[in-house]
């Protein structure tokens, strides 16, 4: 990289969700790991922030979470300024005490066992979405995704069957892309808070149910909870929030991104395709390279020195993932997508004690769908060049128009 481009990168706004649509971000973060590791983004979209890029720096930030706390919020954004509404009372905005009760309410729903038993539900889902992707022959892969995500996380909150579609539609309108298009006119943001007001209710009225007749599922866990006085019934409705919109974005642009990571690179899914043994690496590579979580943030609890600057208590710091997992100094040749990868301690899932919850669920999902995709798919095109999602948070597409060939 030139000179004048890197003074020029200096006045790049790493809050400016537009910068992520491009695909040369990558360049621009590792010209910050090399140049700028402790970077400050002074006020512009967003008020100032520091960023850390490096893997090293990403992880002991997130491990200390004393020093560097998620009370407030945990990603950039407009909340930042107006206010969260889940500061110090979500499991993403608590840390101590408290985050370990939260998270120990729900924790033994997620373990590797109890995802275990949705396998061969998964399965009908992910062959029904890609059947049915075959027969249209070209299709925008991140439709074809869309129901899988959801449907995992409504039956492990035990929402009935008969509800699943309910849910899709409103989880989709609620939550919508993270793509500022679709958020900036007023109509979609009326419908987004109602779909919105109306998943709260749903979450309220499914709680009422398992009042009267408890099962074995997270609602229940929530209900139980509230008994024991550990949840308020706001509190456990921002739970079952949090849970829908955890596992949902991010597992789905997995999904697309894994799709054209093996596009790009043909002779890995050559690779997989003839040894169902890699699945497990593949999985852990398609996370390392395209990192569906962009980042996270944690505002610092008191003064800290690192890279000869000074972050001071009460400033904030962004943890970009993506870039740790694309830092030469831990992963050699990153740019590379090499199911085969090993070690690969990559940061995709977070690390320190807000770890993804929903990892085991997040990996089986993949793993899933990586292997009914190589029962059914010899190889994949695109149609047109990957459509990104202008977005600080995800690492996603709004559009990936593909054309599938059958085994
Ligand atoms: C590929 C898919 C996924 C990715 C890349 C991902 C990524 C992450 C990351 C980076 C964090 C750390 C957040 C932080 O430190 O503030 C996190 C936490 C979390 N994830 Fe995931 N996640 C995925 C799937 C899921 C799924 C399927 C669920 C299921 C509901 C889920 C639920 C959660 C929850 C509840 C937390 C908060 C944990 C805590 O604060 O203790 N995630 N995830």
């Amino acid at each position: 990289m030139t000179n004048s481009a890197a003074s020029a990168l200096d006045h790049v706004d790493l809050a400016d969700p537009q910068l992520f649509a491009d695909p040369d971000h990558h360049r621009l973060f590792r010209h910050l790991r090399d140049h700028d590791p402790l970077h400050w983004n002074p006020e512009g979209v967003e008020p100032g922030f520091w960023s850390v890029t490096r893997y090293d720096d990403c992880v002991a930030v997130q491990k200390d979470s004393v020093t560097f706390s998620s009370a407030g919020t945990n990603v950039l954004g407009q909340q930042r300024w107006t206010g969260d509404e889940g500061s110090g009372r979500m499991l993403t905005h608590t840390d101590g005490k408290r985050h370990t009760e939260l998270r120990q309410i729900v924790n033994q729903s997620f373990t590797p066992r109890a995802v275990a038993s949705l396998e061969p539900y998964l399965r009908s889902v992910i062959s029904q979405s890609l059947d049915q992707a075959l027969q249209e022959g070209e299709v925008d892969f991140v439709d074809t995704v869309a129901l899988l995500p959801v449907a995992s996380i409504a039956a492990l909150l035990g929402v009935p069957r008969e509800d699943w579609s309910l849910l899709l539609g409103l989880t989709s309108t609620a939550f919508g892309s993270a793509d500022q298009e679709f958020q900036m006119t007023p109509s979609a943001r009326v419908s987004a808070a109602a779909a919105h007001t109306q998943l709260l209710l749903y979450c309220q009225d499914l709680m009422d149910r398992r009042r009267a007749s408890p099962r074995d599922d997270i609602v229940t866990r929530l209900v139980d909870a509230q008994r024991t006085g550990s949840l308020s019934e706001e509190d456990a409705m921002l739970f079952f929030d949090l849970l829908l919109l955890g596992g949902n974005e991010t597992t789905r642009h997995g999904a697309v991104g894994a799709l054209l990571a093996f596009i790009e690179f043909p002779e890995q899914w050559q690779r997989l395709r003839a040894d169902r043994g890699l699945l497990t690496s593949a999985v852990n590579e398609v996370l390392r390279y395209v990192s569906p979580s962009k980042h996270v943030l944690r505002r610092a609890e008191r003064d800290v020195e690192l890279h000869g600057r000074r972050i001071e208590a009460g400033q904030e710091v962004a943890v970009w993932h993506f870039s740790a997992n694309r830092d030469e100094r831990a992963f050699p040749d990153p740019d590379t997508f090499d199911i085969t990868r090993k070690p690969n301690a990559h940061l995709a899932l977070g690390s320190g004690p807000h770890y993804c919850l929903g990892a085991s669920l997040a990996a089986m999902e993949l793993r899933l769908f990586l292997d009914e995709l190589c029962n059914r798919v010899a190889s994949a095109a695109m149609i047109a060049p990957p459509d990104l999602l202008a977005t600080t948070v995800i690492s996603g597409f709004k559009h990936l128009r593909v054309r599938m060939r059958p085994v």
